[in-house]
Parts: C-alpha cells; structure tokens; sequence
C-alpha cells in the first residue's frame, strides 16, 4: 500500500478511482525491486480503463521480463484498442529476445494500433535477418501507417540531391509568358520551395473557357502533377479555390453548383501531395455575391441558399518520410532566425482576409494573404512560384518578404502589366529561356 500512502491514503475505503489515478500518475521512475507489483497487478481487473491503462504503464516501466506472461494474458482479454496499445508497448519496452514471438504474434493483431507497437518492439531486432524479412514482408500490408514505417525503416533509398538551401537562379525573380504546363516542361525538378496560387475558374471568366467540367479537372491536375514535380521533397503547395455556379441557361434549368475543391483532393493525393491541413479565408458578407435575396422573400424550405463568404485554402506538403527537423537542418542559423515568424500571427484555420480589387484583373489576392502564406510555408531566400499568376500579387509579396518569386501567366495582357508591375531589372524573360 506504499503506493497509496504517498498520496496520504491510509484506508481502503478512501481509494476511489480518482484517488488510485491519481497515485498512479504519480508514480515515477520505477524497477524491479519496486514493491507493489502486485498491487499493480491486480488493478488489471479494475473496471476503469484508465486505471488499467496507467497500471500498465507502470508495470511496463518495472521492465521485468517475467512479466510478460502477465501481459500475454492481459492483451488477449482486455477490450480496448486504448488499453491494449499501452500493453504492446509494454511488450516492446522488454527490449527481450523472449518476446519475439509473442510480438511476432502482434504483428498479425486486427488492430493496427497494436501491430504497430509490435513492428516498434521488433525493429529493435531488426539486425536479425528472420526478424528484418518478417518485418519486409509488412511492406504491403493493408494499413498505411504500417507500410509508411517499413518503407522508412527498410525501403527509403531516396536520398534527394536537392538542396533546400538552393534555387536555380535562372527562376529567381522570373516571369514567363505561357501555359504553365508546357512552361515547366522546361524547369528542372525539385526547383520550388513554395506554390501559392489560386487556379482559373471552370468557365467564370473569360481567361478560362474549357469544353467540359472534366477537361477542366484534367487540366487542373496535368498542372499541379509538374508542379509537384518541380517542387522540393517536403515542401508546400497551398491551393486556394472554392465551389462554383455556373448560371441556369434558362427557367426551365437549374444552375449547377461545381465542388472544385473536392474534386481536385483525391488526385492531389494520388500524385504524391499530402494532405496538410485546410484553411478558410473568410470574407465579410457584403463582398459576396448575394444568393439569399430570393428566398429572403418566399422562405421556402430546400431552396434556402446561403450566401458564400469563404474560400479554402488548401495545404499540401510533397510526400516525404522525412520529418521537417531535416529541412530546417539545410538552413543557415542565420535564415532560420530572420525567418521566424512575428508575435499576433494567425493562431486558427480561419483566415478574416478583405477581398482586394485590382482595376486590370477581376480575381486578385490581397497582398495581406499571400505574406501569411509566404511567411507561415517558407524561408528568406526561398523561391515562391504562382504558376497562374495574373496581377502578380505572390510576387509582390514575395518581393516585400525577401524571397525570389517565379511567376507564368497565359494571358499576354496579364504578362505585359506584370512586366510593368516588376521592375525589369527584377526579371529577364528571355534570360530563363523559358519564354512561350
Ligand atoms: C484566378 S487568376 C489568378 C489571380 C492571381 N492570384 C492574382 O493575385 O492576381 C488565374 C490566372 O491564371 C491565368 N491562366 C489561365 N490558364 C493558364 C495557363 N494554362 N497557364 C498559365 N496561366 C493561366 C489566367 O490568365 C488568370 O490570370
């Protein structure tokens, strides 16, 4: 009962569960001669998974390999995936060849929670080639996460030559006149740290007329398939669209309302991007086109349609089983501490961004929204590509916040402001000869 007189429990009929978890929590470092092993033991039967769980946990830091019969038995009868994940841990934890097999046993479990405590615990034997074939031989297993370890452990060859400290100069502070498809046909791999840009909209404005929503996507995807390949392992692309309406061609007709988001996700990830994270950019009401007018008047149920104040932005990171320590590792002190990002930066995934207007361009980011962007998703220094550039609002910041920007616009219009807009010094087209 040491373990109870710690927290000043001296009666039995004191030991309510919030008291026994509390002990246990406390418990630190532990070993063999620890004398409430059984104690521990018998919480097993406890009903409260919690109590289970840290009674678990305590018992694995005993590290006591006459235990594991215990734990066999605790395993195969416990109902929780939360409880029996801390029980396979404790298995691995023994570090003890007399695990082996029942790890061996783990790693075909229903639960991948569990298999993967088993992988953890054998890939401390992984120099042992029965051990280090068994473990290969997960390397399809059903489960991702499972196959993403032994491809780490076993497979990942990858050792990418591009640095992240580097870009091609030819592309620093370069615009291109062209279809960004046949334009980076030109570019080199792993050339791009960061991709921020919002892609034409299906048949909303006359920039972008396709024959059907499909070729549309197809374009969409052909586009993001070259610049997953001219961006850098690890880094990011934040693309930013939203649904859209294309009119009803007549009374009869309804409009149709296109999901682009959604529809562009699973190809992103069958080309290699990750899905990061999303963010809302949201504007304020008046700037949206306003859909409610007409059912404000009939309030008829089914034909109620909000009006829409939000864009997505989503954020995708080029697959890599390397962890980000390693890219930061590519960078000077220096940069790492110039890049760091100020006090009052934007702490949820809502974004309030003002909509911005620009008299030459009918769709243009706030400046404001490209320097979070640039500044939450890349270093000083780093090349930041828009590959539909229009007005050039990425290059502006991109400019403001000491990074080098590469921009390519189809539209010869767009190019010449573009090339009004950036001093010419700044860019030589001809120069990358990359020009359209
Ligand atoms: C939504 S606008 C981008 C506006 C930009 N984010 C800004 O801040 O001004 C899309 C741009 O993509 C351009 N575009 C359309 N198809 C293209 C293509 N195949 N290659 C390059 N640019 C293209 C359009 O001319 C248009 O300027």
């Amino acid at each position: 009962m040491k373990l109870f007189k710690e927290i000043g429990i001296r009666e039995k009929k004191d030991l309510s569960d919030a008291n026994i978890l509390k002990a246990l929590k406390k418990l630190g470092k532990l070993d063999k001669k620890f004398k409430d092993q059984d104690l521990l033991l018998n919480l097993i039967s406890s009903e409260n998974k919690n109590i289970r769980y840290y009674a678990i946990n305590n018992l694995a830091k005993i590290n006591n390999e006459k235990l594991l019969k215990n734990f066999e038995k605790f395993l195969y009868q416990e109902p929780t995936s939360y409880v029996r994940r801390e029980i396979a841990s404790a298995i691995g934890r023994l570090r003890s060849k007399k695990a082996i097999p029942l790890m061996k046993k783990i790693i075909k479990d229903k639960d991948p929670n569990i298999i993967l405590q088993g992988v953890r615990g054998l890939l401390v034997f992984k120099k042992d080639k029965d051990i280090q074939n068994i473990l290969k031989g997960l390397k399809n297993h059903p489960n991702e996460i499972v196959q993403k370890v032994i491809n780490i452990e076993f497979f990942d060859m990858n050792e990418y030559s591009s640095k992240h400290s580097y870009s091609p100069d030819n592309l620093k502070n370069c615009i291109a006149n062209g279809d960004v498809i046949k334009l980076l046909k030109k570019v080199e791999n792993e050339s791009v740290h960061l991709t921020f840009t919002s892609p034409p909209y299906y048949n909303a404005r006359d920039y972008s007329i396709y024959n059907s929503y499909n070729s549309y996507l197809k374009f969409l995807w052909n586009a993001f398939k070259e610049v997953h390949r001219v961006t850098k392992e690890g880094r990011f692309f934040i693309l930013n669209t939203s649904p859209i309406i294309i009119p009803r061609t007549g009374r009869k007709y309804s409009s149709i309302r296109y999901p682009i988001p959604f529809d562009i996700h699973h190809e992103m990830i069958k080309m290699g991007w990750e899905y990061v994270d999303d963010i809302v950019w949201l504007k304020p009401e008046p700037s949206a086109k306003n859909r409610v007018a007409g059912f404000n008047l009939h309030r008829k149920p089914l034909a109620y349609k909000p009006n829409c104040v939000t864009e997505t932005l989503m954020v995708y990171r080029k697959k890599s089983n390397k962890l980000i320590d390693w890219i930061f590792k590519q960078y000077s002190q220096e940069v790492v501490k110039k890049s760091k990002i100020k006090d009052g930066y934007e702490t949820s995934n809502v974004w309030k961004v003002d909509p911005s207007s620009d008299k030459n361009h009918s769709a243009v980011f706030p400046v404001s929204l490209c320097d979070r962007v640039i500044n939450y998703y890349s270093f000083e220094g780093d090349l930041v590509f828009d590959p539909f550039a229009g007005s050039g609002s990425v290059g502006t910041s991109a400019i403001k916040n000491k990074r080098y920007f590469f921009l390519t616009e189809l539209n010869k219009d767009y190019f010449k402001l573009l090339k009004q807009k950036f001093n010419s010094n700044l860019f030589d087209d001809v120069k990358i000869g990359i020009k359209d």
